[in-house]
């Protein structure tokens, strides 16, 4: 039988996983954060003394790699070659090196085969950059979540500081990270982030949390 699969997309900050996550509890399914298998990649190669940008050597380090996705009381658990590393994937370094990492053809084919196969397996809400657009076109539901890059630079700098992840990082600092991120994400040559045409625009700018996830299970609900 089809899984429900609604698919969240949108750039860094806009508030996707926190309303992806509240969507799938409210519905009772998985929620699949894709940003996190990336992550975990961009982490393998900066522990390997790579540089994610180096497309050659991150292509000889993608068979060594094996990343998994675990679920304990609900909650997605990353496992890089065996261990848990979900606590460690957070930080501004692995951001950057994430989306780099990301703009790499065969990454990106590995990560979405298996992105594929739990949505096929299970009713799940899942969120990235490219979710409607390439790994499931045919996604149920299709979300775009956005907000100015003030407001987003905003939200990123209280979540860095909240986990001790600032540094000595300054609101320009975070602006100008997102800024190249978002840039990075949207020109990349295979799967950048697109708004998919047949996506519902939710801009988080002036909404709360509760306001954003309200908008999309009444869009669910009625459809
Ligand atoms: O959602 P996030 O901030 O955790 O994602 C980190 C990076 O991973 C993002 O800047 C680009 C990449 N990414 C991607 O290319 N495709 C996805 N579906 C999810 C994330």
């Amino acid at each position: 039988m089809n899984k429900l699969n609604i698919a969240i997309d949108g750039p860094a900050g806009a508030g996707k996983s926190t309303i992806a996550k509240h969507v799938s509890e409210h519905l009772g399914i998985l929620y699949l954060d894709t940003g996190a298998m990336y992550r975990a990649m961009a982490l393998k190669a900066i522990r390997s003394g790579i540089d994610p940008n180096d497309k050659d050597s991150v292509e000889k380090l993608l068979p060594k790699t094996d990343i998994d996705i675990r679920y304990l009381n609900g909650k997605q658990h990353v496992i890089l070659d065996g261990e848990d590393v979900s606590d460690s994937l957070r930080t501004p370094e692995i951001s950057k090196g994430a989306s780099d990492i990301a703009v790499i053809p065969s990454v990106r084919i590995k990560m979405v085969e298996k992105q594929r196969e739990i949505a096929s397996k299970y009713d799940t809400v899942i969120d990235g950059r490219d979710i409607g657009s390439y790994v499931l076109p045919n996604a149920d539901f299709k979300f775009y979540v956005t907000a100015t890059v003030k407001v987003r630079a905003e939200r990123r700098m209280s979540e860095l500081s909240a986990a001790g992840n600032l540094g000595n990082r300054t609101f320009e600092n975070v602006y100008d990270e997102l800024i190249s991120r978002d840039k990075t994400d949207s020109t990349r040559e295979f799967a950048p982030l697109i708004k998919p045409p047949d996506s519902i625009l939710i801009d988080t700018t002036d909404l709360c949390v509760s306001e954003a996830v309200r908008l999309v299970l009444e869009y669910i609900k009625s459809h």
